[in-house]
């Protein structure tokens, strides 16, 4: 199999080195194709031994294409790739916003699946969302399955329409935790914590409360319990988030974020 990846930043090298580690793809068979002779020759100080710019025949030979570049690069790839794919080649995008049948017109290629994955995926520990064309082969979807869980887990749909409220929800999730986490340090300090130890707290907090949830069947209603009891200290401050309006915010913040996603995609069009 022939694997050609367009766009090798940050996610683009996520999905290189898990194809090499699982012995998905030989490294002769990954082509990453650089933007200019700059990116080229840092991706060659890596592991990587076959880096090309952008020219119709590493488009023609590949099986699988990932598309990994910004959703606003994508119109600045496609007049150099459109009408030049392997009929049976598997088109995979990651770009937030570009719907499959704008990939389909713009690429003149059938066989596609739009993905959202999320920055966790680096570990193997990402959440990805897709949906796929409705030309797809059963075989293809599998396969792309099968791609899109090296880095996580993974679930496909055939309403596009959600992966708005999934770029909100996992797509941005990460940072929700992070900006949580944040606050708490914040809190720790103003009440009277050193914030480095503040610090310490919170980070092993939330790796601890993650482990937690990944190895317990439990629910979170569950697991809210066992930590808060009746009249303690964690039950104090849970009422106090939810008589001032907690959930509305998580709620209005959840649907602005998705709004958000829903007006970028209009401004690629
Ligand atoms: N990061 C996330 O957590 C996340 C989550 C879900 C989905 N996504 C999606 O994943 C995609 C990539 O995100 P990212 O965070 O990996 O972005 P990134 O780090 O900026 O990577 C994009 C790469 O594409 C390269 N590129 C741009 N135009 C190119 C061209 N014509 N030919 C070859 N390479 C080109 C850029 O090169 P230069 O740097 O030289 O411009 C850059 O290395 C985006 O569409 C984003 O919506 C990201």
């Amino acid at each position: 199999m022939k694997v050609c990846i367009i766009g090798c930043g940050s996610m683009g090298l996520i999905y290189a080195d898990l194809l090499l580690k699982t012995n998905t793809v030989e490294n002769s068979n990954l082509c990453l194709i650089a933007k200019n002779e700059i990116h080229r020759d840092k991706l060659q100080l890596q592991k990587y031994s076959n880096i090309k710019f952008l020219d119709e025949s590493n488009i023609h030979a590949a099986d699988l294409i990932i598309l990994a570049v910004k959703p606003q690069d994508f119109l600045s790839i496609k007049d150099k790739i459109s009408g030049k794919i392997n009929p049976k080649a598997l088109v995979i995008s990651i770009m937030a916003g570009i719907s499959i049948s704008s990939l389909q017109n713009n690429l003149l290629h059938n066989s596609c699946i739009r993905a959202m994955p999320n920055a966790p995926a680096l570990f193997g520990k990402g959440m990805t969302v897709f949906c796929y064309s409705s030309a797809l082969s059963e075989e293809l979807i599998n396969f792309g399955e099968q791609i899109l869980s090296l880095t996580g887990k993974s679930i496909k749909t055939n309403d596009e329409n959600i992966l708005d409220l999934v770029t909100a929800l996992s797509g941005s999730g990460p940072a929700y935790f992070f900006y949580q986490a944040k606050l708490l340090m914040a809190a720790a300090e103003n009440i009277g914590m050193d914030l480095e130890m503040a610090e310490i707290l919170v980070k092993q907090t939330l790796i601890g409360s993650a482990e937690l949830v990944a190895n317990t069947n439990l629910s979170l209603d569950q697991l809210v319990n066992t930590v808060a009891s009746k009249g303690g200290t964690t039950e104090a401050a849970i009422n106090h988030f939810n008589s001032s309006g907690f959930e509305k915010i998580i709620f209005e913040g959840l649907q602005k974020a998705t709004q958000r996603s829903k007006e970028l995609a209009q401004e690629l069009l």
